[in-house]
């Protein structure tokens, strides 16, 4: 009568899509315990892994479900959770948005799968907003649906799954400073140059077109962001030196996953993923900072 539900990393933006696109990686996950429960409302029994709260309003998951349940509209209806956090808050590989996705999930599944997965993905934005101050989709959307993910609208919530070339691999270097997303969405700018604007959705088409016809060489061209890399970089060490070593050891290109601190890379092919892994531990090695990387096919 229980399940057990394994609930994705993902990279957000995916450099030139701040807050529309997302990716999801085979590895690390979030796992999740969960039955249905005599108790109504939700309970969670314990978090392992992070120092985060069991208090249902103060967890992520705890939101998301609520959300949930409050549209089931059934107020007996209980839902139980132990949490095993494998991907660590504030990492930027989409921490919050896993336990929020994998929650919704797993309730969605114990009462016999009622809601649709954009209403799941609505009531997993429920989390983001409690963990960051904004319901921002780029994250939950790709940990439910799996792939590519776009956001086209907020108001109303429009999300489509994008196509996913065959050989395309990620590389995440996450090094172990915490960076809330809170704080990194403060310090952006609220208006953006029209110069920047139309260099930013020129990218943001090509990069569809380049993933729907699998084609390498534009993806390449369009992982650029000239609007929150700049003001983000900052907040991780050696930053652009990790870009410029990476793309020589034949990534693709990249950029900050989410908000940060993780790096993540494309690359045409495991063997090229895994040169970027090796260059990425080239260039951390010697900074004196702990971190750990991962290479996942999309
Ligand atoms: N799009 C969000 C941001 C993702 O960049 O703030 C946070 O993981």
């Amino acid at each position: 009568d229980c399940i057990k539900v394994f609930a994705p990393a993902t990279v957000a933006n995916v450099a030139c899509g701040f807050d529309v696109i997302g990716l999801a990686m085979d590895a690390p996950g979030d796992e999740m315990i969960m039955r249905r429960s005599d108790k109504p409302g939700v309970t969670i029994t314990a978090v392992h892994g992070a120092a985060l709260s069991t208090d249902p309003a103060q967890n992520v998951c705890g939101v998301a479900i609520q959300a949930l349940l409050q549209k089931y509209g059934q107020p007996e209806a209980g839902i139980e959770l132990e949490l095993f956090k494998n991907i660590p808050p504030g990492s930027g590989i989409g921490s919050s948005a896993a336990s929020s996705a994998g929650a919704v999930v797993g309730a969605n599944h114990l009462l016999g799968n009622p809601f649709t997965q954009k209403q799941l993905v609505r009531f997993a934005m429920e989390g983001e907003r409690l963990a960051s101050g904004a319901a921002h989709a780029d994250n939950v959307a790709p940990a439910i649906m799996g792939g590519f993910t776009l956001v086209r609208s907020y108001k109303p919530l429009d999300i489509t799954g994008l196509h996913t070339p065959a050989d395309l691999w990620v590389t995440v270097i996450h090094p172990q400073i915490e960076v809330k997303t809170s704080d990194a969405r403060e310090i952006l700018k609220q208006k953006v140059l029209m110069t920047d604007a139309i260099r930013q959705w020129g990218n943001v088409g090509a990069l569809v077109a380049g993933l729907y016809q699998e084609n390498y060489d534009l993806i390449s061209r369009s992982l650029e962001d000239a609007i929150v890399e700049p003001v983000r970089a900052i907040l991780i060490p050696a930053f652009y030196e990790l870009k410029v070593k990476c793309k020589e050891a034949g990534a693709l290109g990249g950029g900050i996953s989410g908000s940060g601190p993780s790096v993540f890379m494309l690359s045409r092919g495991e063997e090229t993923a895994r040169k970027v892994a090796a260059m990425m531990d080239t260039v951390y090695a010697p900074l004196g900072v702990d971190y750990k990387i991962h290479v996942s096919q999309i």
